[in-house]
């Protein structure tokens, strides 16, 4: 489950930035914005899917860091969501992105920091 959720959430964020770099302001969307942007629900649905799962069977250790990291995932998935959302009805969106990649970095700092999955591993 935690390869699951890692490779979900990899591809989610790389088809984020596609999709996102795939809508322009002046033009609109380019023929691969539609198909990129299915493909991202499909992996942030999996991002979800497989980290609900690890969380309630996890959650028990460090219930508190794990109701942050649970929070906080949501959030980055739900700003990823929101930012395509603004970016399609042509609002600023700039903000949103900066905002999801922060959130996106602290959100893997503390998955790192958790004790389970081979990333964590990596640093101990
Ligand atoms: C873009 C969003 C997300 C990112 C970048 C992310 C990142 C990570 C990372 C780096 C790990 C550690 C993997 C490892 O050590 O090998 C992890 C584990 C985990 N994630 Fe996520 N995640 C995201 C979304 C979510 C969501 C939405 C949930 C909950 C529904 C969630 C729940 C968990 C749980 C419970 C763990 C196990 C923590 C542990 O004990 O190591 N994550 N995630």
């Amino acid at each position: 489950m935690l390869h699951l959720h890692i490779v979900s959430w990899v591809a989610a964020l790389i088809l984020f930035f596609a999709a996102y770099e795939n809508f322009s302001d002046r033009l609109g969307p380019s023929k691969y914005f539609k198909p990129l942007h299915m493909l991202l629900r499909l992996f942030l649905l999996l991002a979800l899917v497989s980290g609900g799962y690890i969380f309630f069977q996890a959650m028990d250790n460090n219930a508190a860091l794990y109701g942050i990291k649970f929070i906080l995932g949501l959030l980055t998935l739900g700003l990823i969501e929101m930012t395509l959302a603004r970016k399609r009805k042509k609002k600023s969106s700039r903000n949103f992105f900066y905002l999801t990649i922060l959130l996106a970095l602290i959100t893997f700092a503390l998955g790192a920091y958790l004790p389970l999955g081979p990333i964590s591993a990596l640093f101990n």
